[in-house]
């Protein structure tokens, strides 16, 4: 789909990007010639994910342990990642997440979503644009939400309410940071099977299967299809693409939003029945 070298010279930082979608995303960057820095708390997750990474691509993998709810070790593990070489490119990878009923929250629960979603996005995206501003040189943010991040979402509000704080952070900071050559955008993945994802949000078949019927395509996302999205968005072919947050999700938002959507389910019997009552009147 892209040249082998779309990214070539471009240095990227993915938080998280030692499991699921950050390392779908790190290993299709890798591909298409960029250097890749992951970074999160579990450092032997980290370790194995480059050792692995070492044979096909030499040279363009590291990492960094990483608490993004911590300013401090953001700005400390930014300067170790600065000396090296300057990023070109910042993907908000990192998340926590659970499903819960939001009465039976503690405000300790809500923080530990919030830290991670919220604050550690936005004190990484405001010391990395920091540094590109000091130094008169462009970049780019991108940022992984959900479409809850707009619609909102039962049973994972700290995650909701998180990931609007990101995307306004996003569109805000597109029209702030745009004069200074820095872009800001996001994608809204629909469900792509991630172990971190379904043992936290998906508890049984029973709702895997309800999830599923509610997405036009009828299917889950395939991870090489968000990283291709990404490659894209973060390159400089998208250029001229700046606070936008893009739906990848087979229609799924769309498909709880429409109300004559349920007739979806209708049988053409159904169908037949109802067109001849329509045309009798
Ligand atoms: C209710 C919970 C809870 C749960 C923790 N808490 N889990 N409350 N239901 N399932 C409460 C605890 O009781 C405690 O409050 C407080 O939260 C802090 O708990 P800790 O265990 O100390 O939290 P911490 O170690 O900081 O872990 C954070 C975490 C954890 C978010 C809870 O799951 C994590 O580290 N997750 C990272 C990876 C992840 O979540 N990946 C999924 C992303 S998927 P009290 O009051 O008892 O002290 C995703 C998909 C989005 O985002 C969209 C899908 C379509
Ligand atoms: P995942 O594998 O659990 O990814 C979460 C990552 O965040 C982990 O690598 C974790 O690494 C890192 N992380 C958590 N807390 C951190 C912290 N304090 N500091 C640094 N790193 C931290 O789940 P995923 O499904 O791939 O999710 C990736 C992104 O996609 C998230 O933003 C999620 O909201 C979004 N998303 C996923 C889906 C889906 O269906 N999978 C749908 C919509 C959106 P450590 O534990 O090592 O820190």
């Amino acid at each position: 789909m892209f040249r082998s070298d779309l990214l070539k010279d471009k240095r990227v930082l993915i938080t998280g990007g030692g499991t699921g979608l950050g390392h779908s995303m790190a290993s299709r960057f890798l591909s298409l010639g960029a250097d890749v820095v992951i970074a999160s708390r579990r450092e032997e997750v980290l370790k194995d994910a480059c050792a692995a990474w070492e044979q096909d691509f030499p040279g363009q993998s590291h990492w960094q342990q990483l608490d993004i709810r911590d300013p401090e070790m953001v700005t400390a593990v930014l300067d170790r990642v600065w000396q090296e070489r300057p990023l070109d490119i910042l993907v908000n990878n990192a998340a926590g997440n659970f499903l819960a009923q939001s009465e039976t929250l503690s405000h300790r629960a809500f923080d530990a979503v919030l830290g991670i979603v919220l604050h550690g996005s936005t004190y990484m995206t405001l010391d990395v644009g920091k540094r590109w501003i000091a130094e008169g040189r462009g970049g780019c943010v991108l940022s992984i939400l959900t479409a809850y991040a707009w619609t909102g979402s039962a049973y994972v509000v700290p995650s909701a309410v998180g990931k609007a704080g990101v995307l306004a952070l996003t569109r805000s900071l597109a029209v702030e940071w745009g004069s200074k050559g820095i872009r800001l955008n996001a994608i809204a993945p629909g469900p792509f099977p991630t172990e971190g994802a379904w043992e936290r949000l998906i508890p049984n078949e029973r709702l895997e299967k309800a999830w599923l019927d509610k997405i036009p395509l009828g299917r889950v996302g395939r991870h090489e299809e968000l990283a291709d999205l990404a490659s894209f968005m973060v390159s400089d072919q998208a250029g001229y693409m700046n606070g936008e947050l893009v739906h990848l999700d087979g229609g799924e938002w769309l498909g709880g939003a429409g109300q004559f959507n349920i007739m979806r389910d209708l049988s053409p019997e159904e169908w037949a029945a109802m067109t001849a009552r329509g045309r009798g009147k």
